[in-house]
């Protein structure tokens, strides 16, 4: 307790330009993103694992897994930082496309693509369709053959590795509907093999999302690469690439700055792994990919909002044995004019989030805080728990710090709130990158007979 003041408090600037003239041009709450921090890490990251992967003696194409936050703005940065884009639906190949994303740049997932998104996908061009099933095998097949082409696939399976992180986000376990056991790769691949339209190009594996620790990485590396000569010998040249997903962690309150992993050494560690595991393997190494998704943009995004009510609850006797809340004799629930609409996060997976006073200095003592929304359940949380100063209070701006990642993505119109729009800032200017709704743009979608 204490060891963050009060006075940390102030007045905002994000991007050059002030949260409060954000809040006052575009409204409350608001998603802003700082271009120039997205691109800077979007680059960062791609030479981290691109020049890692050089260093052992492959190479890498590094995809930005666009569901944690996708408009054609951000593709666009993407692609001109050198990042490929990894889409998982029928309409993220849409905005992908509508920002001028060269196909063959495009990777396209889902476990249950439909056969209209996957004649789109083919007849695009896309650099590589993910095959997450036996039946999807024969839907590319004939697309292929509808459009007179031929499709670059990888196949998505199950390492069998149990990732350390929240059950809904890991995805390497058989017990899940993604992807399909490792040990059926080989008949797969035949199957791949027997059609031709269809080119075989590795393994794909995503162990999970928001991970710290690169073990999973490790033996799901080992795994894979592990059955790389049964299957070269089942396609008749060596098996050329292998990807490893995404997944990479990152913190989200100053608590967890120092467990989350730097990406320079995930990316030094990964290319050791997939270097000796090939070694191991008795392969030669295959060239990389790579599908960050939440560490390309999640720390470049800040959510604001505008306070609208508060009320104290006297903690003595109630039972709050947390030991961060020890200390504290009660606790300061913030209300705010957003919440689980436009951050399902806390409510979907316990995730919390660091909060600041964002228009002005305070020299209060810090409170306990709970910052929650205005939807209808007492699970709408936005902060889980942080300290603010103890005057903080309605018509306050708060900011939300590394909101980029799965908030927007996530958002919702629960309670027939809109969603807020997303403004890019850079340099001191702020534009529009998303548009927000109004209430007659929700009113409208109800008919009226
Ligand atoms: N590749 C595949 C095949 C994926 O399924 C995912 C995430 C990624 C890459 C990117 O993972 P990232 O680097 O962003 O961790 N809504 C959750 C996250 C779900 C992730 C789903 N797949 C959240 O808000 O934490």
């Amino acid at each position: 307790r204490g060891a963050r003041r009060g006075s940390e408090c102030g007045v905002l600037k994000i991007g050059g330009v002030r949260a409060t003239e954000l809040t006052e041009q575009f409204g409350s709450p608001l998603y802003v993103v700082d271009e120039e921090a997205t691109r800077a890490t979007a680059r960062e990251i791609r030479d981290a694992l691109r020049g890692e992967a050089q260093r052992v003696g492959t190479d890498a194409t590094v995809y930005y897994a666009s569901k944690a936050f996708l408009s054609v703005e951000t593709a666009k940065w993407m692609v001109e930082e050198g990042l490929a884009i990894d889409v998982a639906s029928g309409g993220e190949l849409l905005v992908a496309l509508a920002a001028g994303v060269d196909p063959r740049l495009i990777g396209f997932h889902g476990n249950n693509k439909s056969e209209a998104e996957i004649a789109r996908a083919v007849e695009a061009g896309v650099g590589t369709i993910i095959i997450d099933s036996v039946i999807e095998v024969a839907r590319i097949a004939a697309a292929t053959a509808a459009a007179g082409k031929r499709q670059r696939v990888r196949l998505r399976v199950n390492s069998g590795v149990h990732a350390s992180t929240h059950d809904y986000l890991a995805t390497a376990h058989e017990d899940q509907k993604f992807g399909m056991p490792l040990s059926d790769a080989p008949a797969l691949v035949r199957e791949i093999v027997s059609h031709e339209g269809l080119e075989f190009v590795g393994l794909h594996c995503h162990i999970g999302s928001q991970i710290f620790a690169t073990e999973g990485f490790r033996e799901s590396a080992r795994r894979l690469l592990g059955s790389y000569v049964e299957l070269s010998e089942i396609t008749g040249t060596q098996i050329p690439e292998l990807n490893l997903g995404g997944g990479f962690g990152i913190a989200y309150t100053p608590a967890q700055a120092g467990e989350a992993p730097r990406i320079a050494d995930i990316a030094r560690e990964l290319a050791d792994i997939v270097a000796a595991a090939s070694v191991e393997a008795g392969i030669e190494l295959p060239h990389l990919a790579f599908e960050p998704g939440r560490s390309v943009v999640g720390q470049s995004g800040v959510t604001l909002y505008t306070v609208g009510t508060t009320k104290r609850v006297d903690l003595t006797g109630t039972g709050a044995t947390d030991p961060a809340d020890l200390g504290y004799t009660e606790r300061l629930y913030v209300s705010v004019d957003g919440g689980m609409s436009d951050n399902a996060r806390p409510a979907l997976y316990e995730s919390d989030y660091h909060v600041r006073i964002a228009n002005r200095e305070s020299s209060e003592g810090p409170a306990l805080v709970r910052v929650v929304g205005k939807h209808c359940e007492s699970g709408d949380i936005v902060v889980i728990r942080d300290e603010l100063p103890a005057d903080v209070q309605p018509g306050d701006t708060l900011a939300v710090a590394s909101t980029g990642a799965y908030c927007w993505a996530l958002s919702s119109n629960y309670n027939f709130v809109p969603r807020p729009p997303v403004i890019a800032v850079r340099d001191g200017e702020a534009r529009m990158i998303v548009r927000g709704q109004t209430e007659t743009e929700l009113l409208e979608q109800s008919i009226v007979a």
